[in-house]
């Protein structure tokens, strides 16, 4: 099983970015913790990172066919981006959306997610664990829908 991981705008600077907000791990200790627990549960995970939505749209294209599933957190595209939900809903891959803060408790420009509607589910709220809950969640759903 193949998963795509795809980190939205500015999560590159996660570990200085608001820590208070996103918490003090970097973007590669995050991917560090995926990648250990995928080779827990026996999957494989590539990682995308961009602050371009057409470049988060191209990588989206390119993982139909070639993965089995999308980890995606869009970031701020979440709150406006029709493009990247309509990409992700023509690669048919399903699709888990996850969040390191409570998206829902936050400004009310936050509450809306334009992914929601196209993901299997949203996991939010719970800083790099999130990414972890959300890879379980995947994983768990992939190997339903194959069998
Ligand atoms: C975020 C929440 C978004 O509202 C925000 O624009 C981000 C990060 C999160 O992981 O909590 O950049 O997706």
């Amino acid at each position: 099983m193949n998963v795509l991981v795809v980190h939205g705008p500015n999560l590159n600077l996660l570990g200085t970015r608001e820590p208070g907000i996103y918490g003090s791990l970097t973007l590669n200790r995050i991917d560090e913790e995926i990648s250990a627990l995928a080779e827990e549960l026996g999957c494989s995970v590539s990682f995308f990172q961009s602050n371009s939505e057409g470049m988060i749209i191209d990588a989206i294209q390119q993982a139909c066919g070639a993965c089995d599933g999308i980890l995606i957190n869009p970031a701020a595209y979440t709150h406006t981006s029709v493009a990247i939900r309509d990409a992700l809903s023509a690669v048919a891959l399903p699709v888990v959306e996850v969040h390191l803060s409570n998206i829902h408790r936050r400004e009310e420009f936050r509450h809306h997610s334009f992914i929601a509607p196209v993901a299997v589910g949203q996991i939010a709220g719970f800083g790099a664990d999130s990414y972890l809950l959300g890879l379980r969640a995947l994983f768990t759903y992939i190997k339903k829908e194959i069998v």
